[in-house]
């Protein structure tokens, strides 16, 4: 399968659904260029990608469901019936919708999915949580995944994830993270917030209707002065660790 351009297309507040995208990329092609959506002005300039191009998409899993951000992540790329791969990264529970949801909206803004994937990394909110994914386990199934995508003989079919219409609804979590005593009001979560919920003349503070929970903001605090010190979110992210660090789980994937 020979394409004219290879691109990864990426949400990825934490990182690890832009490190998928690249192992996948840098499989079919040497090179491949880079749209990364998680930047606010990404998302507002028009991206439009040819029939002879290769797109792969990953976003990251909240909730089961793809992230819900003002005006979606997708609303301004479009293809001509491009070829893609849609893949979703999530932290060891489950992915549930969101490859569907991924599907659907690329595929109806003129993608054609050749090959899907839902994979495994370290959950935003718990180091313990799938602490070392992707691991060797993980390339060696990357391998095999475009390998067996460059292998298919009629692209012309439909693609069939797992996942159901209507949706799961989505329970957000009431919690946002803030700026603590070690803020010294840098500003640089104001500049890595996908969402803009950081106002820079109030650093330490987090619009509660704009966030979106993603730690974009946390992660990349150099005084590690942010973050959730609710004694819920605290006894929250112990179950997952008590439910998620048992059985390492396994990348599911699809082909035509
Ligand atoms: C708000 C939120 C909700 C999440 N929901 C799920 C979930 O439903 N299932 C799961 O396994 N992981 C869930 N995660 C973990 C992320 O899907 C996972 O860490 C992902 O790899 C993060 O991608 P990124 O590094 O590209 O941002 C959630 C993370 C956040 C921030």
């Amino acid at each position: 399968m020979e394409f004219s351009k290879v691109t990864v297309v990426y949400f990825s507040p934490t990182g690890n659904s832009k490190k998928y995208a690249y192992e996948i990329a840098k499989r079919f092609h040497g090179e491949f260029d880079e749209l990364n959506l998680t930047e606010y002005d990404s998302r507002r300039k028009k991206h439009y990608f040819k029939s002879d191009e290769l797109v792969i998409f990953s976003v990251p899993v909240y909730y089961g469901r793809l992230p819900i951000i003002e005006n979606g992540i997708f609303e301004n790329i479009s293809g001509e019936n491009t070829k893609s791969i849609f893949t979703v990264t999530y932290g060891n529970r489950e992915f549930e919708d969101s490859l569907l949801e991924l599907q659907n909206i690329c595929e109806k803004r003129g993608f054609h999915g050749i090959g899907a994937g839902a994979f495994i990394g370290q959950h935003t909110f718990s180091e313990k949580i799938a602490q070392s994914r992707p691991d060797e386990e993980d390339y060696k199934i990357i391998d095999e995944f475009v390998d067996n995508i460059k292998l298919t003989k009629d692209v012309s079919n439909e693609l069939k994830v797992s996942g159901n219409f209507p949706y799961r609804e989505i329970n957000k979590m009431p919690f946002v993270p803030t700026g603590g005593k070690s803020c010294n009001e840098c500003g640089i979560c104001e500049s890595v917030c996908p969402v803009k919920a950081i106002d820079k003349h109030a650093l330490k503070n987090t619009n509660k209707d704009l966030c979106i929970g993603c730690f974009a903001c946390v992660k990349q605090c150099p005084e590690n002065a942010r973050g959730i010190s609710a004694k819920e979110f605290e006894a929250m992210v112990n179950k997952l660790e008590e439910n998620l660090t048992k059985v390492d789980k396994k990348p599911k994937l699809f082909y035509l």
